[in-house]
């Protein structure tokens, strides 16, 4: 049997193993950078395979080596899975439901977690077929800005030993469940979230020269930052700006003393990032200011743009091709959602692909952050192995 067969049978044999960590995991779903009992059932788990778990790397997160015995090599490639859930209440009627109220692992972190758990049993129980280290990367916080991956690598999970290249899974409700999908290049977006306060003065609706309006000058505002979109913003860059709070307490006869917003901006250019926060910040102020009312602008930096290193990318899903048949490994577009894996691939070759979890037959089709968002755990027969299988085929270049 070759070794990829050998990884594709052993997946199959270990799936209900796999499936009750995810269970387990999901009915115990723990917030971003709180994922202490994640963690440690994680840690659990790799030391009763035989690995030796390191915790507390970038606050609650895990990693553990798998050495290859086939031969000397340096070679060392990560996989990363995160670990973390939503402040979401659960809507599914499953015997696996979350047992927190308000908490959710409504973005498939629990599969994630779950899937990797798997792929270190695989590859340690092949470790002799493959030479190199593969460095497995339990990783906490990545739906909180500024992201758990920001920590870990502050914390030095790309060095000693430091990978040539790092792979993340991302269950993917769109893709069919079997199906594969990568994309090379840039594929999300940085996100940044904008707040501004714009205060004027309040008073009587019917007496609005003795006010300056926060209303009207917080939505000349809204409107004139659409066009720092429009017409600062190369048109061959992608990127997006909205707005998805407004709010400003008056009543039909009262204007108010103030309005706050609140909303993000998406990039694929860290240089368009930089300029396009800058405009968003001078526009607001000085459009607040003609106007006789002050804008305080407050900028959260979230996480840069990810890019999928290309060759590793065409190496990955050459790997995934062998391992699920070219017809289920598709290509898919850049999104403007983000993900704190991004930080890493400003760092190491990487690549972020995705795992098909739809299955409309089963009416599995709810998109991740829903209370109604589930997988068709078959996904669970291929995650583990495929992972696997890529890593040793990055040690074996
Ligand atoms: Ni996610």
């Amino acid at each position: 049997m070759t070794l990829v067969e050998s990884l594709r049978q052993r997946s199959h044999e270990i799936f209900a193993s796999v499936v009750a960590h995810r269970r387990h995991l999901h009915a115990h779903p723990e917030l971003s950078y709180q994922e202490v009992n994640t963690a440690a059932y994680v840690a659990e788990q790799l030391k009763a395979m035989g690995l030796v778990p390191q915790t507390g790397v970038g606050g609650t997160g895990v990693t553990a080596l798998v050495q290859g015995t086939a031969g000397a090599s340096d070679r060392v490639t990560a996989l990363r899975a995160d670990m973390d859930a939503l402040p979401i209440h659960e809507g599914n009627a499953v015997a696996y439901k979350s047992t927190v109220p308000g908490v959710m692992h409504a973005c498939g972190h629990d599969v994630h977690t779950a899937s990797l758990l798997g792929t270190a049993r695989l590859l340690y129980e092949h470790r002799q077929h493959f030479s190199g280290v593969v460095k497995l990367i339990f990783q906490p916080g990545e739906e909180k800005n500024p992201g758990g991956a920001s920590y870990m690598i502050r914390d030095g999970v790309l060095q000693n030993p430091a990978p040539l290249s790092i792979i993340g899974q991302h269950v993917m409700p769109l893709l069919p469940v079997g199906t594969i999908g990568f994309r090379e290049g840039k594929y999300m977006a940085s996100s940044d979230e904008i707040y501004l306060r714009v205060i004027g003065k309040g008073g009587h609706a019917a007496a609005p020269e003795l006010t300056i309006d926060p209303v009207v000058i917080a939505s000349h505002i809204v409107i004139a930052l659409q066009q720092v979109i429009s017409r600062n913003a190369s048109p061959k860059e992608p990127t997006v700006l909205s707005f998805g709070r407004f709010i400003a307490e008056g009543i039909t006869n009262i204007i108010p003393n103030e309005a706050t917003l609140a909303g993000t901006f998406r990039a694929l250019n860290e240089e368009w990032r930089e300029k396009g926060l800058q405009k968003i910040e001078t526009l607001a102020r000085q459009m607040a200011a003609s106007m006789g009312a002050v804008c305080e602008v407050d900028i959260s930096r979230g996480y840069p743009y990810l890019e999928n290193n290309p060759t590793l990318t065409r190496r990955i899903k050459k790997a995934a091709q062998a391992y699920v048949g070219d017809a289920n490994v598709v290509d898919i577009d850049l999104t403007l959602g983000s993900e704190d894996f991004a930080y890493y691939s400003h760092v190491v070759p990487a690549s972020f692909y995705r795992l098909g979890t739809r299955n409309e037959a089963k009416g599995i089709t709810s998109y991740v952050h829903t209370p109604t968002f589930d997988i068709d755990e078959e996904a669970l027969k291929i995650g583990p192995g495929l992972m696997a299988w890529m890593a040793v085929e990055e040690l074996g270049l």
